[in-house]
């Protein structure tokens, strides 16, 4: 990784993001209880709030929850009577994200649900909208996941797909990775599905060179 990638992160978090009592607690938390550090970065973190915040959200969907670090910067974009579903394979990963989002005084407007996340979308009915999706959990599920964020959405939600650069590795056609062979199925599917408008943004910073889709429902 590039010397000023963490360098420039900490200046952008020292001069609008601040310290945080509850985002550090549940970073610590996190490491404390094992779990992988690959939250989303603190810069990160507040362009996901900010970008739920301008689409108006009321309604979130978040693929991946982790420690709950994302989940937490999404809900507190949330009016009073928001509500955020959060989908997680790991059973110790949600145990903790609920510990965090408590600390976080966020629980009450999430809704953590544990197992496969193709499981947990399966038996979602279409009913009330989701105006904003954040997908962040195993790659090779990506074009799934949007497909079902497609369809549990609406015409203007906004759909984030976290990961999708890796490096560089998303170039790698022959590529073993199945994370690989997974981003790439997504830009396959982007490519060929009418129902999105989408584009692809490069990242570097303190999580390394990667980048996020950002796409619109039509
Ligand atoms: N969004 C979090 C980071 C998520 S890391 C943040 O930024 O704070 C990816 C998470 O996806 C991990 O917790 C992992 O256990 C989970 N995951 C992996 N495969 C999954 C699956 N099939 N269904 C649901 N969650 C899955
Ligand atoms: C990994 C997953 C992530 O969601 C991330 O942001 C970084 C790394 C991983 O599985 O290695
Ligand atoms: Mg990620």
């Amino acid at each position: 990784m590039s010397w000023g990638w963490q360098a420039v992160d900490d200046y952008i978090a020292h001069h609008l993001i601040g310290a945080d009592d509850a985002l550090a607690a549940a970073l610590a938390n996190n490491e404390k209880q094992g779990l992988p550090p690959i939250d989303v970065s603190a810069a990160q973190g507040k362009m996901l709030f900010l970008l739920a915040q301008m689409a108006g959200a009321r309604r979130v969907l978040e693929v991946g929850t982790l420690g709950g670090y994302s989940t937490i910067w999404l809900a507190r974009a949330l009016p009073e009577d928001g509500r955020l579903v959060t989908l997680e394979l790991e059973a110790h990963h949600a145990a903790v994200a609920r510990e965090n989002l408590e600390r976080a005084g966020v629980s009450a407007k999430v809704d953590i649900r544990t197992g496969p996340a193709a499981d947990s979308l399966a038996a979602m009915d279409v009913g009330a909208p989701f105006d904003f999706v954040f997908i962040d959990a195993d790659k090779q599920s990506n074009a799934l996941y949007v497909a079902e964020a497609i369809r549990l959405g609406r015409s203007g939600t906004t759909i984030i797909v976290d990961n999708v650069v890796r490096e560089g590795g998303v170039l790698d056609a022959d590529s073993a990775d199945e994370r690989i062979i997974g981003t790439r199925a997504l830009f396959d599917m982007m490519e060929a599905d009418p129902g999105l408008d989408a584009t692809a943004v490069q990242t570097v910073g303190a999580k390394g060179w990667d980048g996020f889709v950002l796409a619109r429902v039509l």
